[in-house]
């Protein structure tokens, strides 16, 4: 049985001016604001909502939630210790919210649009078909074993069965942990063990790109090092059999055997909803921890107010569910809100680069939220491509992951867009669980900058650090980029590690939540996002730590000592540079193990952290304590070499100039 069958059986600086929703009192826009003092436009709503934060919230909260019991605390936070918590005393269950209270208004409504690899496959998804998958299924986790507070790991592309596995957890109390199905057996079975997972939900093979993957194979290599892991619950994407063993579930088969009605667990809302584990600066990638209530709540309206999302619309967004936009904008928000939202399974450019606009016309999508890499690939194939398809539904267009540059911005606007649709550059990161900094939701006739994250949403105050970690006040300043205040859908902790959590967000710049990112505020108080303040990187939209890179290269026998640094690229936005000294002894072609060492990246981490190019060096620029010095590399592979920076510290300045020669001579 296929899941097509289950599916079936059971179940310029630009202004932009013109943009058709003028006119639009703040209470018709937000109905819950329509008490809140003094509140007549939503700049002054933005500055109600940081000021009152608890009535702002608490009013959202009992408007846009469906509650089994009523929060006493709106919130009881203390960003200095990492204390953060939001409606307590409240229980609500997330897949109840995101299901059964649109399938009592709207059971025949479409939820999910799975927008399978070849285009015109699609397969809807009714509210009332969701419900009826993630009830069966969560009946089945529960009958194995699973209980409140366990933690499934899902391995899956987007499809209706990882959005059922998603809430079937949600529904029964379990956390889930999706591991996006590009990653390596290794990567996925330490995310496993850290999680503590006993259950890995799967599909057989994946479909992407015209291409099949073996993620069944892939789970079998990783369990092998993952002693607590019972069953392996397997769904079947393709018709082609994989070989299956006692631990193993055919799950769909199972689901059929189990009740359509399961019994909602009655969760609190600083109960855990989900962990994803991301990159940091150091080796071991962290799971960032989300709870209940608040999560859902900031992901619902973030979702409903960053796009100008309304009742009837189709939202297509097509980050993978494995990634947080995934989570928070495929899954959570539109649910959240009742809305028809696209799982989308292929690339960009399958079966070729029009694949995105066919869709939107094909569809009928009203806001389409990207990544800036794929808009800077399909910009390098023309504007036919795009020109072929009917757009005229699309009324918001998004990017996320990465900063958009210029041209890219103004492509999507003009061309995609056809001017008519504003762009909204959303700046956040899988520890802030929804957007943060957007143009929207501003009076809709407010100027949108290109290439700029514009505004903090409602709830969020930024603010500026200087290298002393005194807060910067004036415009027309670059600094670290922290938040002074918490918010419902901020991570409340790394699984297993609190302190890191501590160290990392809430004590480099004590009582403010640090971001890690370089910021610039303009004269007229915009913000535009400069980069990661730290070692790591982000390829394509996704983030990757130039440790962990190193931590695989330093694996290879031949190999002494790495660096690995980003560097500006074209499409990926940044692009993977390494350089390696090699063992004394070691008489190897620099073509070979270069190769060598690119397939154990991908095969170890995966095939985005792969190195583009490899340099063999004889040593690494460090400080005198020892420390290498990336900054300079970077330099160096950018070719700024007059520009190096501070070398007071550095140990040996000889170093750089060797670097420099060889990296001219070979690149
Ligand atoms: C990092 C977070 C948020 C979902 C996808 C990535 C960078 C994110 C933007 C933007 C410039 C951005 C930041 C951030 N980033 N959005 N609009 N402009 N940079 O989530 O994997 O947690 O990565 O992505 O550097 O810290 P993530």
């Amino acid at each position: 049985m296929s899941l097509i069958s289950f599916g079936s059986r059971v179940f310029r600086s630009y202004y932009l001016h013109v943009l058709g929703r003028r006119g639009c009192s703040t209470a018709a826009f937000m109905p819950e604001s329509a008490g809140f003092d003094g509140v007549s436009s939503r700049s002054a709503l933005h500055e109600f909502s940081v000021s009152n934060s608890e009535t702002f919230w608490a009013a959202l909260a009992r408007h846009r939630l469906s509650w089994m019991s009523p929060f006493h605390t709106v919130h009881d936070c203390d960003l200095s210790r990492g204390r953060i918590r939001w409606f307590e005393g409240g229980k609500l269950n997330v897949s109840v919210n995101c299901l059964d209270r649109h399938v009592q208004t709207c059971p025949e409504k479409v939820a999910l649009i799975w927008e399978k690899d070849e285009p015109g496959s699609e397969v809807k998804v009714t509210y009332r078909q969701l419900l009826e998958m993630t009830c069966r299924l969560g009946n089945l986790l529960r009958r194995r074993g699973v209980k409140k507070g366990d933690c499934v790991t899902i391995y899956m592309p987007p499809c209706p069965l990882a959005v059922a596995s998603m809430l079937a957890c949600a529904r029964i109390g379990a956390a889930h942990n999706v591991v996006f199905a590009g990653f390596s057996a290794d990567s996925l079975s330490e995310r496993i063990r850290d999680a503590q997972s006993s259950i890995v939900i799967t599909v057989n093979q994946g479909v992407r790109g015209g291409k099949l993957t073996q993620l069944k194979k892939t789970v079998d290599t990783a369990v092998q090092s993952c002693p607590n892991v019972r069953h392996v619950f397997v769904s079947m994407r393709t018709e082609n059999p994989v070989a299956m063993t006692e631990r193993d579930v055919d799950m769909e088969e199972e689901m059929l055997k189990e009740d359509a009605v399961c019994e909602p667990a009655a969760m609190d809302s600083e109960d855990v909803l989900f962990m994803l584990y991301t990159s940091g600066s150091t080796g071991k990638p962290k799971g960032l921890v989300h709870t209940q209530a608040g999560y859902l709540l900031y992901a619902a309206v973030t979702h409903r107010y960053v796009f100008g999302y309304s009742d009837g619309d189709v939202f297509g967004c097509v980050a993978d569910i494995g990634w947080i936009t995934g989570h928070s904008y495929a899954v959570y928000g539109p649910l959240a809100n009742g809305g028809t939202t696209v799982l989308f399974e292929s690339t960009p450019i399958y079966p070729d680069p029009g694949r995105y606009w066919e869709m939107v016309q094909r569809l009928k999508i009203n806001q389409f939220y990207g990544a800036p890499t794929a808009i800077r690939l399909l910009l390098k194939y023309g504007d036919q491509w795009v020109q072929k398809y009917d757009r005229s539904s699309l009324k918001t267009l998004g990017t996320v992951g990465e900063p958009i540059n210029t041209e890219a911005w103004q492509w999507y606007y003009s061309v995609v867009g056809g001017e008519r649709c504003p762009v909204v550059d959303t700046w956040w990161q899988t520890e802030t669980g929804g957007i943060c900094i957007a143009p929207r939701p501003s009076e809709p006739d407010a100027e949108i900058i290109p290439g700029m994250a514009m505004r903090p949403f409602f709830g969020i105050k930024p603010v500026l650090m200087d290298s002393k970690g005194k807060v910067l006040t004036s415009n027309d300043a670059n600094g670290a980029l922290c938040i002074a205040q918490p918010w419902p859908g901020m991570a409340r902790t790394i699984h297993n590690d609190h302190e890191r959590f501590k160290d990392t967000y809430c004590q480099q710049y004590p009582g403010y939540f640090s971001t890690g990112d370089g910021a610039h505020r303009s004269k007229d108080g915009y913000y535009q996002i400069t980069g990661r303040l730290d070692d790591v990187i982000n390829v394509s939209g996704h983030r990757i730590g130039t440790a962990e890179i190193e931590d695989v290269v330093n694996q290879c026998p031949e190999v002494a000592e790495s660096a690995v640094v980003g560097y500006s690229h074209d499409i990926k936005g940044e692009g993977v540079y390494a350089f390696a000294v090699l063992k004394k002894s070691v008489e190897a072609e620099e073509g070979v193990l270069s190769k060598q060492l690119k397939d154990l990246v991908s095969q170890k981490i995966a095939k985005y952290a792969s190195p583009d190019c490899i340099q063999f060096v004889e040593r690494l620029p460090k400080t005198r304590s020892g420390k290498i010095m990336r900054r300079v590399l970077r330099k160096i592979v950018e070719g700024d070499t007059s520009g190096l920076g501070d070398l007071s510290t550095v140990d040996d300045p000889a170093v750089i100039q060797e670097i420099i020669q060889s990296h001219d001579k070979h690149f």
